[in-house]
């Protein structure tokens, strides 16, 4: 099975995880790192609605929390014709990624496309890039 086959699995399942009674949009994303281990995530929705967080934001807390920081490539799937991680996600993934990450949108049967990351975040904000102000 390839790694995009993997990720896909592996997302699929913890979407069937996801907690979203609010927006009834349920997402699930997974990680693959550099050392070839899969994390995965789904949003988890809050009454007070800004408490709520993205599937993609849950796999980077798994994955950080198992000790990894290197993101080999992301996946993120719902029943969308063609889902993107939010613009907060994507600086968020850039924070354990590079320009070349490849970023991959599922629906639910299969991945629809694949982009890299600098293609969807060509710009980041980095404390490099502030001068330490
Ligand atoms: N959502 C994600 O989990 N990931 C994305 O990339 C986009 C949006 C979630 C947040 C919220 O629970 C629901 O989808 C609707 O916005």
């Amino acid at each position: 099975m390839s790694t995009a086959e993997q990720l896909f699995q592996s997302a699929q399942k913890a979407r069937e995880n996801a907690y979203a009674p609010y927006s009834r949009f349920e997402v699930g994303a997974a990680i693959l790192t550099t050392s070839g281990k899969i994390y995965v995530g789904c949003n988890v929705e809050n009454a007070s609605y800004p408490c709520g967080t993205c599937a993609e934001a849950g796999a980077i807390a798994a994955m950080v929390a198992s000790g990894e920081r290197q993101i080999a490539e992301i996946l993120v799937l719902a029943e969308a014709e063609h889902i993107l991680p939010c613009g907060n996600c994507l600086q968020k993934i850039a924070e354990f990624a590079t320009p070349n990450t490849l970023v991959h949108s599922a629906d639910l049967h299969h991945i629809i496309a694949s982009h890299r990351l600098t293609d969807l975040l060509p710009q980041i904000f980095s404390l490099e890039k502030t001068d330490g102000k």
